[in-house]
């Protein structure tokens, strides 16, 4: 199976992506805000709900945002799926 689903928490909407592609413009589209595309800002700080493990690991730019402790924070101009089903909220 090469799709992966990106679920929104907020109103169970699914998104389908191609394996290894990033999660930032699904995010955009349904309100997630973002400025930098970079990991610097923060502003697209999302909540990841479930599958956690089928994101990428995250960027340095990540964990110097979000400290190492934070494991379920994720940066979402940074993250790519790689395949399965990931739920997120924001
Ligand atoms: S948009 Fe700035 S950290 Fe993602």
């Amino acid at each position: 199976m090469s799709k992966s689903k990106l679920i929104f928490d907020h109103n169970d909407e699914e998104v389908e992506l191609e394996n290894g592609s990033a999660i930032a413009e699904a995010c955009e589209e349904a309100g997630v805000p973002f400025a930098c595309t970079e990991g610097v800002c923060g502003t697209c700080v999302i909540v990841v709900k479930e599958g956690k493990e089928n994101l990428t690991d995250p960027t340095q730019e990540e964990k110097d945002f979000l400290g190492e402790g934070t494991v379920d924070e994720r940066l979402a101009c940074q993250c790519k799926i790689k395949g399965g089903c990931v739920r997120i909220s924001f």
